[in-house]
């Protein structure tokens, strides 16, 4: 990727990050929306916490572009990548929580337990795993009810048992039983590919794209989602805490099974290379239009924080 393609890519994603904060900053106000009965003062205080903190918005990024590739980059995109984020977001919240990997620091910031308390950050996630189900099923979230039903329940698959949930559940596993090379994989495409692979998928169901198309973005989606999860795993090796928010060296502290464990930095930056210029074969055939998602899956796997 050249350094003009990397720029044009960092101001597109800066873009799409506003928009997806600024209708979160509003979704997740104290004002109670049409058919609750209130929103509790602190509970909204966290759920904010939890996500109006500078993520890097990546999932809201694929969404939106992945629907522009089919000619849907309208206020429904918007809407389910920010259902999206807030599930993303409670899957931090919880991943973070003491019973899960006890960190202080996400995003910069306290985690939720450490600004509010356990019961905070438990009901934060919770809350935030339901609205983004309201969010997509609202009738503000203008999709005919075939697309509808398709994103509920390949959003309910991606994040549930043999997904997000599924990948965390075996994570954890992995700090006491190391999984073999197969078993590394497995996991991570669910703990961390699952919701990226929704992320592209649910474009193309957005944009109506044929089934081969939805398809080829789902592959795409897999590829980087694979990507992504390795260089987070390398991070936490060689970067520091200062540059990403939150803690690093962790995976190894944890005695955790990670690829970059097992095969070292070279071989993972090999690893990366060659899953970038899959997610680039899977994107060919929309040509120029999709010039931004394959800047994307540079980014992923050359990322800093
Ligand atoms: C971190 O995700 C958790 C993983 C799945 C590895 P991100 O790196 O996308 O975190 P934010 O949203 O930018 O904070
Ligand atoms: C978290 O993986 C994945 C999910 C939250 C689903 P990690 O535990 O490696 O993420 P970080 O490093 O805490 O962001
Ligand atoms: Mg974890
Ligand atoms: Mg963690
Ligand atoms: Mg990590």
């Amino acid at each position: 990727m050249t350094d003009q393609d990397s720029s044009l890519f960092q101001i597109a994603l800066q873009q799409r990050a506003a928009s997806v904060e600024a209708l979160l900053a509003d979704l997740l106000s104290d004002r109670p929306q049409s058919g609750e009965i209130t929103r509790p003062d602190r509970l909204m205080a966290a759920i904010r916490h939890g996500v109006l903190n500078g993520g890097k918005r990546l999932r809201p990024f694929l969404v939106m572009e992945s629907a522009a590739l089919f000619g849907a980059d309208n206020l429904a995109a918007l809407r389910v990548a920010a259902a999206l984020e807030c599930i993303h977001s409670y899957s931090l919240v919880h991943d973070d929580l003491p019973a899960m990997d006890n960190d202080d620091l996400r995003r910069g910031q306290p985690t939720v337990h450490r600004k509010f308390d356990e019961a905070a950050a438990i009901l934060a996630g919770d809350s935030l795993l339901t609205y983004a189900f309201e969010l997509i099923a609202c009738e503000e979230t203008e999709l005919d009810a075939h697309a509808r039903v398709t994103l509920i329940s390949t959003l309910a698959r991606s994040a549930g048992i043999g997904g997000m949930v599924g990948g965390q559940a075996l994570d954890l596993e992995a700090e006491k039983v190391k999984p073999d090379e197969q078993g590394i994989i497995r996991l991570q495409a669910m703990k961390t590919g699952a919701l990226i692979r929704f992320a592209c998928e649910a474009g193309a169901i957005i944009g109506h794209a044929d089934p081969k198309d939805r398809e080829r973005l789902a592959e795409y989606g897999s590829a980087i989602g694979l990507a992504f999860q390795l260089a987070d795993d390398l991070l936490d090796v060689t970067a520091d805490a200062g540059h990403m928010g939150k803690a690093t060296g962790k995976d190894a502290a944890a005695g955790k099974a990670t690829l970059v464990s097992m095969h070292g930095v070279e071989w993972t930056k090999r690893q990366l290379a060659g899953l970038v210029a899959q997610a680039e074969e899977l994107l060919a055939p929309f040509g120029e239009k999709a010039a931004l998602l394959k800047d994307a899956a540079h980014f992923i796997a050359e990322r800093q924080s």
